[in-house]
């Protein structure tokens, strides 16, 4: 019986799989890129997820200990010990490590600008120094600078207090430090909504501008936090556009949101669409299946990208449940149990039928 079964994987690896039997996603993929998730520290610690982190994915990104208003809360006062949990645990089991973020416009800390445009570059090159000295030999690939393209037509920067104490440069100052404390890790600019022609259109004025200047860049990181009936036509794009300046892409952040929300729910809660609660539609699961398959399809084809991470592991823990409003979300491939989702088979088998 047992052979039966065993000749019957074989030879069809694509009938009905048990929950413990489906294939592992850094198999799938790991000729082409790592898989990796999001997370936080307790979530070690968590079984199911533990379980799902060491079977699936080849890599790991800290949701938020990474960040400096965790890593730096006062200037000169390191709190490396939570993100320090993820190096132990990516490296005890075989797992890559990304470092998210040296710089991001929220939470940025106070202290960073206190005083002149010196003082405040010297703060900067002081941490990411520190930093990235830290983590040496543990993270591959760090995202240098986080979102720093402008959402508004007709401005290319967003208007952070790094860009407002130091103008555009900030950005290269960051790059440079970074590459002078670890020459071996891969820099970063990663950035949200490279799939809309707009936003990637002054996001990729950036990084040719960036380029020009010879400042140390080895690739794009593109969250492509996106949405049920979004195409991945313009993540191709995206991707393409990438390759062809001769850089590497990863996929950072990816989740796919039940919800299609206007501006304004994002900026400041207003106009959100109506939270589905216990209601899922089942209707939303498979248009969500369909756009991970679809999704996945596009990444396989780009050899330039190495790495696709979803922001999170599983439907139990997710950022979307509180962003932008308090709401049920369930963006992941796995659902809130830890099971396989739809969207799970969609990508891992092209004979699947999304119901
Ligand atoms: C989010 C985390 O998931 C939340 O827990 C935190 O409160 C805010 O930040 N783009 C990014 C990530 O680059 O760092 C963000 O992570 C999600 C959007």
């Amino acid at each position: 019986m047992r052979y039966l079964i065993v000749s019957l994987l074989l030879v069809a690896p694509h009938v009905a799989f048990a929950a413990n039997e489906v294939p592992a996603l850094k198999e799938v993929f790991g000729a082409k890129f790592l898989v990796g998730a999001a997370i936080e520290p307790a979530q070690l610690r968590n079984p199911t997820d533990a379980a799902l982190l060491k079977r699936h994915f080849s890599s790991l990104t800290a949701e938020n200990v990474m960040k400096p208003h965790r890593l730096a809360p006062r200037e000169g006062e390191y709190n490396f010990a939570p993100a320090d949990e993820l190096v132990r645990f990516a490296r005890a089991n075989g797992m890559r490590l990304r470092g998210h973020t040296l710089l991001w416009h929220r939470n940025a800390p106070a202290w960073f600008f206190v005083g002149d445009r010196e003082q405040v570059r010297k703060r900067l090159e002081r941490y990411i120094t520190d930093v990235v000295t830290h983590f040496k030999g543990e993270v591959y690939a760090w995202d240098v600078v986080n979102e720093v393209a402008s959402d508004n037509a007709g401005e290319l920067y967003r208007q952070t207090p790094w860009f407002l104490a130091l103008g555009p440069d900030y950005i290269e100052y960051a790059f440079r430090a970074a590459r002078a404390a670890d020459p071996d890790t891969q820099l970063f600019i990663n950035e949200y909504d490279t799939e809309e022609a707009d936003k990637r259109e002054r996001f990729m004025t950036i990084v040719r501008d960036l380029r020009k200047k010879g400042v140390p860049l080895d690739g794009v990181g593109h969250q492509v936090h996106t949405r049920i009936g979004a195409s991945a036509a313009g993540v191709d794009r995206a991707l393409r556009e990438v390759a062809e300046l001769g850089l590497t892409n990863h996929v950072t952040e990816l989740d796919v949101s039940l919800y299609h929300d206007p501006g304004s729910c994002w900026e400041n809660e207003t106009g959100c669409q109506r939270d589905y609660g216990s209601a899922v539609p089942p209707a939303l699961l498979s248009q969500q299946a369909l756009l991970y398959r679809q999704l996945f399809a596009v990444f396989e084809k780009h050899p330039t990208l190495k790495s696709v991470s979803t922001w999170g592991i599983s439907d139990a823990h997710t950022w979307l449940s509180r962003f932008p409003t308090k709401r049920t979300n369930v963006p992941l491939l796995f659902d809130q149990a830890g099971a396989p989702k739809a969207a799970f088979h969609a990508v891992v088998d092209p004979a699947f039928a999304i119901p």
